[in-house]
C-alpha cells in the first residue's frame, strides 16, 4: 500500500473546530545528529501550544522515534501502521497537552528509516485532509539528506536549521542548505545556533554557516538565536520529560520561549509554492479568498 492511498479516519474529527486557515509548518533539522533538533522540536512544540497555538507535532525521525519518549507518551500504533495500511493517519494521533498532538513514528525499523519520494510524498498530501484543527505543525527531522529529510523540508514553509559550533556539524548543515537549494530550490532558511555556552558563540556560529554557504547566491539565511548548553536540560531528558515543563525557568527553557515568541512572529504563508507543500488545499483556499475580497 502506497501513503497516497490512505484514508483518514473519522474518530478525532472535531468537524465545528476545524478551520481552513493556512498552517505555519516548520521543519526542524540539521547536518549531523546530537545537535538537540527533537529537544527544541518538543520544546518549542510545548511553548507554542502553551501560547495557545493548536500544535501538531510529527516525529519524522522515521526509523529512530524518540518525541514520544521524550514525552513520556506512550505510542501503540506509529506511522508504519499506517503505511502498512492497518490503520488510518487520524488514528496514531497521540494527545500531548492542552493544544499539543503528537504524530509518532516507530524505532529501529529500516522500512520507514528509508521511505521513498512517492511515500514521503503520499504522508505529506496526508496532512491535507486532516480534520484536526492546527495552527502549527512541528516536524522532527531525520539527520542529513535522505528523501525524507529533503521531502519534508521542502513542502515546509520554514526551515530551522539546527547547528552546533563544531566543524562536522558546521559543515553539514552548510552542506544540507547548499543541497536543498541547488536540487529542490529551498532559498529561505533560519538557523539556530544549539548547545553554545555565549550568545558571542551564538552569532559565530551563524556567521560560519553564512560563510559556507556564500557560494549560493540565492540562500538566504537569517538568525533565528541560540539555545544555551543546559545540564538541566540533560537532567529533563533522563526523566523523559520536556525541559521547559519541569525546569520552566532555566537558561535552555526561556530560551526556547523566547525561540516560540519569534514563531509567532513569522509571517505566516498565503501562497502555494506550487511544490509539494503540507495543508496545501488551506493555502489555494486562502488564495480564493483573497482574490474574492480583491474582486
Ligand atoms: N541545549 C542543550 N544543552 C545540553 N544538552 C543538550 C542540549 N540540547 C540537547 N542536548 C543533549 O544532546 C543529546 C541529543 O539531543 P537530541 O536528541 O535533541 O538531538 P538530535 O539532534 O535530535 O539527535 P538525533 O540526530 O540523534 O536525532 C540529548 O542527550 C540531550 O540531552
Ligand atoms: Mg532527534
Amino acid at each position: 500500500m502506497q501513503l497516497s492511498d490512505v484514508k483518514l479516519g473519522s474518530r478525532r474529527t472535531h468537524k465545528n473546530l476545524a478551520d481552513k486557515r493556512p498552517v505555519q509548518v516548520i521543519a526542524v533539522t540539521g547536518g549531523k545528529g546530537g545537535t538537540g533538533k527533537t529537544n527544541i522540536a518538543v520544546n518549542l512544540s510545548l511553548a507554542l501550544a502553551a501560547n495557545g497555538y493548536r500544535t501538531l507535532l510529527l516525529d519524522a525521525d522515521l526509523g529512530m522515534a524518540n518525541v514520544d519518549v521524550l514525552l513520556g507518551l506512550e505510542a501503540h500504533s506509529t506511522l508504519l501502521d499506517v503505511l502498512n495500511g492497518a490503520c488510518q493517519l487520524e488514528d496514531i494521533i497521540l494527545d500531548g497537552t492542552d493544544n499539543l498532538l503528537v504524530i509518532p513514528a516507530a524505532s529501529g525499523l529500516r522500512q520507514l528509516a528509508n521511505l521513498g519520494i512517492n511515500e514521503c510524498a503520499g504522508l505529506v498530501r496526508a496532512f491535507s485532509d486532516l480534520k484536526v484543527p492546527v495552527d502549527t505543525l512541528v516536524i522532527d527531522t531525520a539527520t542529513g539528506i535522505s528523501e525524507a529529510v529533503t521531502s519534508f523540508c521542502s513542502a515546509a514553509t520554514e526551515i530551522l536549521v539546527v547547528v552546533c559550533n563544531e566543524p562536522a556539524s558546521l559543515r553539514d548543515s552548510a552542506a544540507q542548505i547548499k543541497m536543498l537549494s541547488s536540487e529542490y530550490g529551498v532559498s529561505r532558511f533560519r538557523v539556530l545556533a544549539s548547545m553554545v555556552k555565549s550568545a558571542g558563540e551564538g552569532n559565530e556560529v551563524f556567521k560560519s554557516i553564512q560563510d559556507l554557504t556564500s557560494s549560493d547566491h540565492n540562500i538566504i539565511c537569517s538568525y533565528a538565536g541560540f539555545i544555551p548548553f543546559d545540564k538541566h536540560l540533560r537532567k529533563a531528558v533522563s526523566r523523559h520529560q520536556a525541559v521547559v515543563d519541569v525546569f520552566p525557568r532555566s537558561r535552555a527553557s526561556m530560551a526556547l520561549k523566547n525561540l516560540a515568541r519569534q514563531v509567532i512572529a513569522w509571517p505566516r504563508p498565503d501562497l502555494a509554492g506550487g511544490q509539494l507543500e503540507f495543508f496545501v488545499e488551506r493555502l489555494i483556499q486562502n488564495e480564493n479568498i483573497n482574490v474574492e475580497v480583491l474582486s
